[in-house]
């Protein structure tokens, strides 16, 4: 939803950006940008995200975490005098004068269905699934449009090697954006076979932490079931001492040496 610019012209000597917490420093300078070919005065100090709320735009969809882990903001934008389109997450990009931005909240990229458990953890598995990773010709799109710096051919690379555990480990910063499907010549949907490769590493492949399974066992068979009773019962207060008072980890304390206290519920 827009805005006309003499209602953006008068939100921009707010002092607070709308739609957030973030209170701008004080004699913040304001910059023009274009969304979706509009212009609009906004705070330079802001993040596309908040900038467009500060211009009037609601978020219904397209926003997610707001913190760069859920890939729901991909924003495409170009600079003047650069003919490179840039790409970015618009609740991490700060604004820069004169940006003509869009927003893409959703990139339409075939997604294979199937079942992790009824998967062994073989390349030939996602070869099946996802038979498109072989049309890669190499070009390199896919990487310089990934906004979290992944090696997105590194990646495709290692799933036609049959390597799932290094695409795994090379896709592990993925937001599934979706920013590098938007960008591949050979079509390919490349953050979905990463999640897959990821979801196989880490089911099927990857060493079983023995602590993990223990522990599980523990909540199963209810050690946990009084404490957690107990705790549902307190009110906020209760809580928020609770919390403060808890013993933590000192920063200073070598890795893996640090016990608490209470044993109790290790
Ligand atoms: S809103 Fe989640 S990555 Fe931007």
């Amino acid at each position: 939803m827009g805005m006309s610019n003499d209602a953006s012209e008068k939100k921009s000597k707010k002092t607070m950006a709308m739609g957030d917490r973030a209170i701008l420093p004080e004699g913040a300078r304001t910059i023009p940008i274009y969304i979706m070919g509009k212009k609009f005065e906004v705070p330079e100090t802001l993040t596309i995200m908040k900038a467009m709320e500060y211009a009037g735009f609601q978020f219904m969809r397209g926003c997610g975490c707001r913190g760069g882990i859920c890939g729901a903001c991909s924003t495409v934008y170009r600079k003047p005098d650069d003919y490179k389109l840039q790409v970015g997450l618009a609740c991490q990009t700060v604004v820069e004068p004169d940006m003509y931005l869009t927003q893409m909240p959703f990139f339409p990229a075939n997604r294979a269905s199937y079942r992790l458990e009824d998967l062994e953890g073989k390349p030939e598995e996602i070869f099946k699934l996802y038979p498109e990773v072989f049309r890669c010709v190499a070009c390199n799109a896919c990487t310089k449009a990934c906004p979290m710096d992944v090696k997105v051919l590194d990646y495709v690379s290692a799933v036609k090697q049959g390597n799932i555990a290094k695409a795994a480990q090379i896709s592990f910063d993925c937001v599934q954006c979706g920013l590098c499907a938007s960008r591949c010549v050979g079509e390919l949907p490349q953050y979905h076979f990463a999640q897959l490769a990821r979801r196989m590493y880490g089911k099927i492949i990857a060493p079983k932490s023995k602590h993990l399974e223990k522990r599980v066992k523990e909540i199963e068979s209810g050690k946990y079931g009084e404490i957690l009773k107990k705790l549902t019962r307190m009110d906020q207060n209760e809580l928020e001492k609770l919390y403060i008072e808890r013993e933590r980890e000192p920063d200073t304390s070598t890795p893996g040496e640090w016990m608490p206290e209470e044993k109790e519920y290790l």
